[in-house]
């Protein structure tokens, strides 16, 4: 009957889709109908049951698939896998209500790329759009349904190894990037074959802990929060992200996973999200320790009330819900309600015609050629040039011999960084591989570890030395594990780890000239570095490409240009360190003691937001704003030409920040409200245009309402957050 019943629902819709205009609103009709059927045949525990998710795969499990008391499972991947323990639920429970199967998918399922930090880099949503769809048709393949990403959290800390999950420090940059991923996991129909659901997380505020150290609280103004942390999820769930998750820290005293200000007023109420919440691993569980909640059943009362629809891993919904809706604590519409956002979910991913997911597929697609192709030009795009002084960079072509030293130059598992999915070390090509494949028989490449990544021992600095004086040019890999990086890896020392550094300045000493590659997961202190070594590429950890690309750059097959999505401190202490900051009404005087100051560093970092070098030089002129004085609810243009005047081709990424100098609430020095990528030949010229209108011009005022203010602004066409052409307009009065 059940069978009978779904089949000639999808008839139903099918003929309409092809019949009707309005195809999609019959559609979602056609699913709001089958959820009410669904819902009224479902008993109590069915219901909860679909707001519970458990990892892998036991025998209690099955118990509790055939018993409708499980909506998901996380960390069960494989189409054959998948498909035995969905058979459970869609052939042996009551309901045959099909099991959503989510994951991990944070950058790339088999086929990985660079972590999202470099992606970031990339300054290329087009580009971060197309990877997420090869991710999505991996992981779908593979049976999953559901991605827990993107992570937008805004990090303005490095200190916090989940930096490596986002896009950095900016709320415009990472707003562009969030709707970007979503787009690329969804696009436009996530019942197609080839599509997943994406989650965005960890809402809200999560990357501001105290002290870098993840988990710990958050105490934010609500400023701070509407201007930098929420609006990559007001992108995202504008790009129309199906899920949400909720986050791990309490935010001004109250758990995000429990807080009514953030969930059922901003996110439900201002901006009508209708997908579904689930919770992070055990965070409904976690309002107990918080000390927020009393016990279990207040604790599944407070995030139900929430909205939080389903709890990861907690055990709380599974054990008490049912008893507190026949207690009339909870009232069931408030049960149902979740129930509906979840089966909503399914039906939209048709996943009650297509449970199963195809082996052959599977097989076909994982790490499929283009895929592949697409890590290397990800990992290419995604390094940022920090330095090249004298053109060390790109290799000559006739270059005799290169010493690849450093221990980070041969491990093919840290190019995969933080959460890898289903990548696997043996795909990777490591740094040593790409130098040695482009070298061919050019070059003779010779290569000395010199020591661990983390460890003391310095036995093998002489062989390293010793290479290094023997070659032309050293390339020296240095960096963090990938491990060292994402969840649960805060660090309070972002110097190179182990002995690294002394390994570094070993070879230094041998005068040959060093490129440094640094692979890391965040943003490391590395002022030696910047001083003495004169070029560094920073790899981030590149996806299983990373040689191949590291490569391509070094000869200058592909050239850079990546730019920092997150500013470089100098040292751990200049934390928390980004470009946006606002002025103090003691700026830095060096000749005056009582200014805002460290007395043992500068206060600029080491590079700024924003940068990044090429091979070819790039001109800027031209600056052009349409009018000098712009009504409050008006548009200004703002122009100026980009000039490749060096010679090779070139990409530039071209931004623009503004300023708003005096207000009624001060602002920041700069904010960055638009970027483009430049395409350049050698000599060829183009001009950039970009409008500012209330969107950009605006600001919280003291009462919470978007105004602009009339008065003066900046604004900068620029190739960096601290270097651009300025220019002025007046914001004219109502
Ligand atoms: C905890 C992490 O915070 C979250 O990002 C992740 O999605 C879940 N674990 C599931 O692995």
């Amino acid at each position: 009957m059940r069978l009978c019943r779904d089949a000639c629902a999808l008839l139903i819709v099918l003929v309409w889709s092809w019949t009707l205009p309005g195809a999609a609103s019959a559609q979602a009709s056609t699913i709001e109908q089958r959820v009410d059927d669904l819902l009224s045949r479902m008993t109590i525990e069915e219901k909860v049951g679909q707001l519970v998710q458990y990892t892998g795969f036991s025998e209690s499990t099955a118990e509790a698939i055939r018993e409708g008391r499980v909506g998901s499972l996380l960390n069960v991947v494989g189409a054959e896998n998948t498909n035995r323990v969905q058979r459970l639920a869609v052939e042996e429970s009551r309901l045959g209500i099909p099991l959503l199967f989510g994951l991990d998918v944070i950058h790339g399922y088999r086929t990985v790329f660079p972590i999202p930090l470099a992606t970031a880099s990339s300054w290329d949503p087009e580009l971060v759009t197309s990877l997420e769809a090869i991710a999505a048709r991996e992981a779908r393949a593979a049976g999953v349904h559901w991605t827990f990403a993107p992570m937008i959290d805004i990090a303005r800390d490095p200190r916090w190894g989940r930096i490596v999950e986002g896009a950095g420090e900016d709320p415009y940059l990472g707003a562009v990037m969030a709707a970007a991923r979503v787009r690329g996991f969804q696009g436009d129909d996530v019942a197609a074959p080839n599509r997943i659901l994406a989650c965005l997380k960890h809402y809200v505020a999560y990357g501001a802990p105290v002290g870098g150290r993840d988990y710990n609280s958050v105490d934010m103004s609500e400023r701070s929060l509407r201007e930098i942390y929420l609006p990559p999820y007001k992108a995202g769930v504008d790009a129309g992200a199906a899920t949400l998750m909720s986050a791990f820290n309490l935010l001004n005293g109250v758990p995000t996973t429990a807080n009514a200000f953030t969930l059922n007023g901003i996110l439900r109420g201002e901006w009508g999200f209708d997908g579904f919440i689930v919770s992070d691993w055990n965070s409904i569980g976690e309002l107990i320790a918080h000390g927020y909640a009393a016990d279990a059943k207040d604790a599944a009362r407070l995030a139900l009330e929430a909205t939080i629809d389903m709890d990861m891993m907690g055990g709380i919904y599974a054990g008490q819900l049912a008893d507190l809706v026949r207690a009339n604590v909870v009232p069931e519409a408030l049960l149902d309600e979740s129930v509906r956002r979840v089966l909503r979910a399914k039906f939209s991913l048709g996943l009650f015609e297509h449970p199963y997911a195809d082996s052959a597929t599977e097989a076909a697609v994982l790490l499929r050629e283009d895929h592949v192709a697409a890590a290397r030009e990800a990992a290419r795009r995604s390094m940022v040039l920090l330095k090249n002084d004298g053109g060390l960079l790109p290799l000559a072509d006739d270059i005799g011999s290169i010493a690849v030293i450093g221990p980070l130059a041969d491990s093919p598992v840290d190019l995969l960084g933080s959460w890898f999915a289903q990548g696997r070390a043996e795909d990777g090509v490591s740094v040593l591989a790409g130098i040695r494949s482009r070298a061919g028989s050019r070059a003779a490449v010779t290569y000395a570890p010199g020591s661990t990544i983390t460890g003391p021992e310095r036995d093998g600095f002489a062989e390293a030395v010793a290479i290094a004086r023997r070659a032309d040019v050293a390339i020296v890999v240095v960096g963090e594990r990938g491990m060292e990086t994402g969840e649960a890896a805060s660090r309070t020392e972002l110097e190179l780890p182990g002995v690294q550094q002394d390994l570094i300045e070993a070879v230094y000493e041998t005068g040959t000239p060093i490129v440094a590659v640094v692979m890391s997961g965040r943003p490391l202190t590395i002022p030696w570095l910047a001083e003495y070594v004169p070029a560094i590429l920073q790899a981030w950890h590149p996806g299983i490409q990373g040689g191949n690309a590291v490569a391509d750059l070094l000869w200058g097959d592909a050239n850079p240009s990546g730019k920092l999505p997150v500013t470089f401190p100098r040292s751990v202490g200049q934390i928390p360190i980004y470009y946006s900051h606002d002025i103090t009404g003691r700026p830095r005087a060096e000749e005056n003691r009582f200014t805002s100051k460290y007395i043992d560093s500068p206060n600029t970092p080491l590079y700024p937001f924003g940068h990044g070098l090429s091979y070819t030089t790039f001109e800027y002129g031209d600056l052009v704003l349409s009018t000098d004085t712009v009504a409050p609810h008006g548009t200004i243009e703002v122009s100026a030409t980009v000039t490749n005047t060096g010679g090779v081709a070139g990409v530039e990424i071209v931004q623009l920040y503004i300023r708003d100098p005096v207000a009624s609430v001060v602002r920041p020095v700069k904010e960055l409200e638009g970027f483009t990528r430049v395409s350049l030949d050698p000599g060829e010229r183009q001009a950039v245009r970009f409008s500012l209108g209330p969107r950009e011009l605006g600001f919280y005022n003291q009462d919470m309402q978007w105004v602009v203010e009339p008065g003066e602004f900046l604004v900068w066409i620029g190739w960096n957050s601290d270097e651009g052409l300025e220019g002025r307009f007046v914001v004219a009065g109502d």
